[in-house]
């Protein structure tokens, strides 16, 4: 099947198979590999993206129903060298360890901060609860992600 969508801003057309999901067709295909595959069964949220603006797994979604839209992935969200404003939150409240996690909780808080422009602490954990993380224990993340709202609400 023939896919048309754009990724990150650029267009991508590609002959695929059916069942070919967009996290494969993500790393595989367009060779953007930030995504990444936690468990592969919609459980951990590393392969978080977001389609037209709403986060999703990319595990759970086939690479033919992204056809049309806009993806955004990890590598999409720094600007002209500089982090994106929840990445360098991240950066700022030691919110990674290993990092595994981080591009789909990057991705899942801006989703969250689309929805709630200065999120309270329940929110944001509500919000994350489809990612795991194996390292920081989440509360730096929470914090990363507040700061992150602050800092827009008050930008
Ligand atoms: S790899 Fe998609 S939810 Fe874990
Ligand atoms: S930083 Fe290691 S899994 Fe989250």
């Amino acid at each position: 099947m023939r896919v048309r969508l754009s990724v990150n801003g650029a267009s991508h057309e590609h002959e695929i198979e059916p069942r070919l999901l967009l996290v494969h067709y993500l790393r595989e295909v367009v060779g953007l590999t930030g995504t990444n595959v936690g468990c592969d069964t919609s459980s951990c949220g590393a392969c978080t993206v977001l389609m037209d603006g709403e986060s999703v797994k990319s595990c759970t979604v086939l690479a033919v129903q992204a056809d049309g839209t806009e993806v955004t992935t990890i590598e999409g969200m720094a600007r002209d060298g500089d982090m994106h404003p929840i990445q360098e939150a991240f950066r700022e409240h030691h919110a990674l360890q290993c990092g595994y996690c981080t591009p789909g909780m990057v991705m899942a808080a801006a989703s969250l901060l689309e929805e709630h422009r200065d999120p309270t602490e329940a929110e944001v954990r509500e919000g994350l609860e489809g990612n795991l993380c194996r390292c920081t224990g989440y509360h730096n993340i929470v914090k990363a992600v507040l700061a992150a709202g602050k800092a827009r609400e008050t930008a």
